[in-house]
């Protein structure tokens, strides 16, 4: 059992208050969580602890304490409000997992406006719709993305700032470009922080369903009350750890783990901004002595398809507690796991609308590889029966989770757009869209999504923003998107697609329409394969039945058609 008790102790009189007590915070008070993450910890005598050890490439590394990051977020903060940026304005961070984002994110929240993390990899459509459905009015960014924004600026009139945070005076800036240098600025040691309440906004995340453009996934400060006890009762932080979030903030596991669980907690965590190798990672936990690592089964299989024989390379005996979130972890990634670090991965399931962890494997609670857990303490968590919404009682069978609304980090509102938002609630529960079976002991079996949405490593793509960006390509004439397995990522994107007169299916074309996805929306959501098809298939009103191409692809049984071709 772990430090922190029982999970059925904990589960006993469970109450949100104990957070609250934990943070000083009372109902009414004035909660902001960029100064929690900084300001409080200073408070608490924790001035010179190391916040932040941060690597580039190259092994360039760079140590922050608490006091520094406090000081950089109110540098930056200043700067922001100095631009006229003030409350509820919505500030993009377009970055890599450079210093300047995580204290930038800070800094946004300090002066009570919203920060909108952006992946730096998506292309420019990607970009255009997430900051137009927005109205951004500031983005912040670094010199190598400079040129995704310029191309995109004249159709975001609302788009006042772009701020360049690595300027090298090389090439002129634009209009409406501002460089901005935290280490050559003067720093803010006094700052007024904007008085934000629990309720105020805090963090906007875009995440895609399977129809219509993504969502904007609003969240508020008291969020805080539910990412600060999830992360110190799963992730098991403690005052000694060093703890590693692999997750990028363009991501809510990023933005509720990488920054707001672990600093709120005072704890010292680490970044690295180098792209995957198995080598790469032993080496950064054995030099950094990482305790608690947090990270994604897709991350978990590659390091697995690399063997055991790098793990035996180094000395990886300071990790003590490891967790994963995501997609399914495996049974195997979990046996796997415990053979070569002497830990099992914990699963944890949320998303990007519950703001914090839901069902999660508590530390000191039996495992069962290939089941998520239980619900967290304080979470009225059920599967409903798809007919009816009512609660499943019987064990094994399965239907769609739902929980019951009111946990403090559940988003508010998708931006502008109340209608989807509602149409999540049914029966008084919030339906995440995923099918999941409850054994007799409580633990949840996740089974698949409920729609056609693809989880490529993690991350959502939609369907729908591939197949209109594919329509763009001069060459394509019908699109239809689905999964395809995939051993390492689960799913990966595979396209169906009908050519224009004059164009003849080859391999190189399927390149170029590759690269053409890649760069307007991401990697992400670049086709691992193209299929050129004569027709797509289609209901009786030119419906195109993504449906029937998914289950060729896993071979799943077809079933009756004559449903399909009728519109539903
Ligand atoms: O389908 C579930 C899957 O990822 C979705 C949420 O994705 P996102 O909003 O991007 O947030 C990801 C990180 C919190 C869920 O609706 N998912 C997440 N965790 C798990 C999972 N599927 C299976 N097992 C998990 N542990």
């Amino acid at each position: 059992m772990s430090h922190i008790g029982s999970y059925e102790e904990r589960v006993k009189e469970f109450d949100w208050s104990l957070s609250e007590t934990e943070l000083d915070y009372k109902d009414g008070d004035v909660l902001n969580i960029g100064w929690y993450c900084t300001d409080r910890i200073c408070k608490m005598g924790k001035a010179d602890k190391t916040a932040l050890i941060w690597e580039g490439l190259g092994g360039q590394e760079k140590r922050y304490t608490y006091n520094d990051i406090r000081v950089a977020s109110n540098t930056i903060g200043s700067f922001l409000r100095g631009l006229g940026i003030k409350n509820e304005d919505r500030v993009c961070l377009f970055m890599d997992k450079i210093p300047e984002l995580y204290f930038g994110f800070l800094g946004i929240l300090k002066i009570g406006a919203i920060a909108q993390p952006l992946f730096s990899a998506f292309g420019d459509e990607s970009l255009l719709v997430r900051l137009s459905n927005a109205e951004t009015t500031a983005i912040v960014t670094q010199r190598k993305h400079v040129s995704k924004v310029r191309k995109i600026i004249d159709q975001m009139p609302y788009v006042k700032h772009v701020i360049v945070v690595d300027y090298d005076g090389k090439k002129p800036l634009r209009e409406r470009e501002i460089a901005f240098s935290l280490e050559e600025a003067a720093p803010v040691d006094e700052f007024e922080i904007y008085p934000t309440k629990a309720e105020s906004p805090s963090v906007l995340h875009y995440t895609s369903g399977t129809t219509g453009q993504p969502k904007g996934v609003k969240h508020v400060h008291y969020s805080l009350i539910s990412q600060y006890l999830t992360a110190k009762w799963v992730l098991d932080l403690q005052e000694d750890d060093i703890y590693w979030c692999t997750a990028d903030p363009g991501w809510v596991t990023g933005t509720s783990y990488g920054i707001i669980g672990a600093f709120s907690l005072g704890v010292t965590q680490c970044v690295m901004d180098v792209g995957f190798s198995a080598e790469a990672w032993y080496k950064f936990i054995e030099k950094h002595k990482v305790t608690v690592w947090y990270s994604a089964p897709t991350a978990i299989r590659s390091l697995m398809k690399c063997g055991d024989e790098p793990v035996k390379k180094y000395d990886l005996s300071c990790l003590r507690h490891l967790a994963s979130v995501g997609e399914p972890l495996n049974a195997e990634a979990v046996i796997w796991s415990e053979r070569v670090f002497g830990k099992a991965f914990l699963d944890t399931y949320w998303q990007t609308e519950t703001g914090s962890m839901m069902i999660t494997n508590f530390p000191g609670m039996k495992i069962k590889p290939g089941s998520m857990g239980k619900a967290f303490p304080g979470i009225t968590a059920v599967v409903l029966d798809t007919e009816t919404y009512e609660p499943i009682t019987e064990p094994g069978k399965v239907g769609l989770i739902g929980f019951k609304p009111g946990w403090p980090a559940m988003m508010r509102e998708y931006w502008r757009n109340e209608e989807t938002y509602k149409s999540k609630f049914i029966n008084g529960w919030y339906i995440p869209g995923d099918r999941s079976s409850i054994d007799n002991e409580g633990y949840f079996w996740f089974t698949g999504r409920d729609d056609d949405v693809i989880n490529t490593g993690g991350h959502l793509v939609s369907p729908f923003e591939v197949e209109s960006a594919l329509l763009e390509h001069e060459a394509v004439a019908e699109s239809a998107v689905v999964a395809k397995p995939d051993e390492v990522n689960m799913e990966v994107v595979k396209a169906f697609v009908t050519l224009n007169a004059g164009f003849e299916a080859s391999t190189d074309l399927e390149l170029k329409i590759m690269n053409f996805i890649r760069k307007k929306l991401s990697p992400l959501a670049m086709p691992q394969e193209i299929e050129y098809v004569n027709t797509l298939p289609k209901t009786r009103s030119g419906k195109i039945m993504r449906r029937l191409l998914h289950a060729k692809e896993w071979g799943e049984e077809i079933g009756d058609t004559s449903t399909l071709e009728d519109d539903e």
